[in-house]
């Protein structure tokens, strides 16, 4: 299926400055040139528009919530038109609280496909604070709690109601950070997370196999990238990492697994930070992972 690139040039969520020119450096790392030498259709759309990052501190448990609103409600008009399109939108980011626009794009879509949806969410967090749990007040470290229900309404009505995903449809991968109060929500909802002790005992295969257990043939598959999933060895570029995260050989394992399953639609990539990369090394890593997850492999498989 075509594929669009979809630029969201913000860091309106994060605790760092710089995850605005995530989009850019993708495109200079060769995103879309990579991706249309694997004889795909793709076309970049440029970047969203949305208001300027402040830098203020929290009001009432968020940083900037009417910014991170008015954002996300632009990437889901976005994210929604190119679904309605038959094209499988990449979102560039940006940092992670743009996921809640996203999802509840896609999830609008398969609800109206009559699609079964499963979200795989690759991060060292799992994202699932709330505004009396949270240490930061950031809203990329809330984008999952929103999407399950739990938020301010502005975000978890994005799509008319709330919720938009139960989390049973939602598998995290490659988590080693989650905040006290956090581990408890997690628990209570039940959240399905292959955390990485999981990943050292069984390996990325098991792991896979089991993330992507009970795809039916018709489910529509959606990828949130958070680019801090990766060990920090490998990929500095972000702005909250993490010691202790997926080889690169086990990245590759996972992005390759997700391609077989064939059931890829939508792909968030997050978090990116030029400004803490070297020499844009955290793109190229991205680019060269995200052939993968589009199929390209060492040799030909039957
Ligand atoms: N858990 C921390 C917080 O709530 C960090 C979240 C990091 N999230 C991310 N999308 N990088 O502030
Ligand atoms: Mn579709
Ligand atoms: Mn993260
Ligand atoms: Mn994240």
């Amino acid at each position: 299926p075509p594929i669009s690139l979809v630029g969201v040039p913000t860091d309106i969520g994060a605790g760092h400055r710089g995850a605005s020119m995530g989009p850019e450096a993708l495109r200079v790392a060769g995103i879309g040139e990579a991706l249309a030498a694997r004889g795909l259709d793709v076309v970049d759309r440029g970047n969203l528009n949305g208001p300027f990052n402040p830098w203020q501190p929290p009001v009432d448990g968020y940083r900037h919530l009417p910014a991170v609103v008015a954002w996300n409600r632009t990437v889901m008009q976005a994210v929604g038109t190119e679904l309605a399109h038959g094209r499988v939108p990449i979102l560039l980011g940006g940092d992670h609280c743009l996921a809640i626009g996203s999802i509840t794009a896609v999830a609008r879509h398969c609800r109206e496909q009559g699609k079964r949806l499963t979200v795989l969410w690759l991060d060292a967090h799992a994202d699932f604070n709330t505004s009396t749990v949270t240490p930061s007040g950031n809203i990329h470290g809330m984008p999952v709690a929103c999407l399950c229900g739990f938020g301010p309404h502005e975000l978890t009505e994005l799509g008319g109601s709330a919720p938009t995903l139960t989390p049973d449809r939602i598998r995290q991968i490659g988590i080693r950070s989650v905040d006290a109060g956090e581990k408890k929500l997690v628990h209570d909802v039940g959240l399905d997370i292959y955390d990485m002790r999981y990943i050292d005992e069984v390996g990325m295969r098991r792991v896979m196999e089991e993330a992507l257990l009970n795809l039916g043939a018709d489910d529509h598959l959606h990828v949130s990238f958070d680019i801090d999933f990766l060990d920090p060895a490998i990929a500095p570029g972000v702005g909250t990492t993490i010691p202790g995260g997926p080889t690169y050989r086990e990245a590759q394992l996972c992005m390759e697994m997700i391609a077989d399953s064939g059931r890829l639609g939508s792909l968030d990539i997050m978090e990116l930070n030029p400004a803490l990369d070297v020499r844009n090394q955290t793109a190229l890593l991205t680019v060269d992972l995200v052939e993968s997850l589009f199929g390209k492999s060492t040799l030909m498989r039957d």
